[in-house]
């Protein structure tokens, strides 16, 4: 069997903290299930700016697209905010780099309820209890990547600021047919987000995604919500949903409102795929990061929550190596450390990243 490639680039703060907690966990399970690896490390955001002055070297950019997954920490932290170089997000942004190289359109983003928080959350439990959301983001296209964009002066000494928000059917198509394929795999619902009633990108959006569920996929039962009662919606009534579409923008705010279920940020992975999956499937060159930032003020002090990044681990086994079974276990155990009461900060603890880290391991 060819080893499996994995790269790994902690990036700044508790990113570095967390990936070698997730590495650990990876490696255990790699090494239990006889699964030849070969992992490297590298730089990513303030690191690799503070060596290389960029965000992302093309070195690295090459080393991405040669591996079967990354996994990625978290990066930037108020030391890189204020260095201004000029050109497009891509630049500016080294994470942003690989997902535009990588191509990865299909970001997926689960939040679910875990029956040790349900506390933690500003739910009762009856409104929670089995909350399980998959948040299906354009990661491509739309409003952070139209041009033209930027900013210039316009009549009476006004600023200006713009960008564009566009879609080609081809990109709306083909995130359509990733939820779909998820929906499928799951309960067969989709629901797909929209501001059809104001946008045109959103009347685009509506179409299409209409005409790939009626044409490709006619067993799921789809849902268009307009985007503002969606998310009064998901937010009053979780377990209602299920698989929840939406674009580039839209979806960068549902994921974060479906988090509140998790009971902590800390909790939430996330996937960034070139492709459409189904349980089973193997799929290369994904991008894997826990949806949380880079923490910098509790850095350093082997404190944060390794879990989100664990879970990143869990969707690697799933999509990468194709390997559900082990997915699960991942999950299922994390929920009964999180049930023996070990809890990082961010949930009300006092348990350390490796505490966290070492009782998963424990159980595995
Ligand atoms: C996310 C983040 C990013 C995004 C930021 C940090 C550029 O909010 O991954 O959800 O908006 O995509
Ligand atoms: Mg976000």
């Amino acid at each position: 069997m060819q080893s499996f490639k994995l790269l790994a680039l902690g990036g700044d703060h508790i990113g570095p903290e967390v990936t070698m907690a997730a590495l650990d966990v990876f490696q255990h399970l790699t090494t239990r299930e006889q699964i030849p690896v070969e992992i490297d490390e590298d730089l990513l955001g303030g690191a690799s700016w503070d060596v290389h002055q960029t965000f992302c070297t093309d070195d690295v950019a090459a080393k991405a697209k040669a591996a079967d997954a990354i996994l990625v920490g978290a990066v930037g932290g108020p030391e890189w905010d204020a260095i201004e170089i000029d050109g497009p997000i891509t630049e500016t942004d080294g994470l942003t780099r690989l997902r535009i190289e990588l191509d990865v359109y299909n970001a997926l983003r689960p939040a679910r309820a875990w029956k040790p928080l349900l506390n933690k959350t500003p739910y009762r439990d009856n409104v929670v209890t089995g909350s399980n959301i998959l948040v299906v983001r354009e990661n491509s296209g739309g409003i952070y990547y139209g041009e033209p964009r930027g900013r210039d002066t316009a009549a009476q000494g006004q600023q200006r600021a713009y960008e564009i928000s566009e879609y080609h059917t081809f990109e709306i198509e083909r995130i359509a047919r990733c939820a779909l394929t998820a929906a499928r795999d799951r309960k067969k619902q989709l629901v797909s987000l929209d501001k059809s009633n104001v946008m045109e990108t959103g009347k685009l959006w509506r179409e299409t995604v209409g005409r790939i569920a009626r044409d490709e996929f006619p067993d799921v039962t789809v849902r268009h919500l307009l985007m503002d009662f969606a998310l009064y919606e998901i937010a009053r009534k979780p377990t209602e949903f299920d698989v929840v579409l939406a674009d580039n923008l839209f979806g960068d705010l549902v994921s974060d409102l479906v988090g509140i279920t998790a009971g902590s940020l800390g909790m939430l992975p996330s996937a960034c795929l070139p492709g459409p999956v189904k349980s089973g499937d193997r799929i290369r060159g994904g991008i894997y990061e826990p949806t949380h930032g880079s923490a910098p003020d509790i850095s350093g002090l082997g404190i944060a929550n390794p879990i989100a990044a664990i879970l990143s681990v869990a969707m690697i086994f799933e999509y990468a190596l194709g390997r559900s079974g082990l997915a699960k276990e991942i999950e299922t155990t994390v929920e009964q450390v999180l049930a023996d009461g070990l809890f990082t900060v961010d949930l009300g603890g006092k348990a350390t990243t490796s505490e966290v880290t070492q009782g998963i391991i424990k159980k595995l």
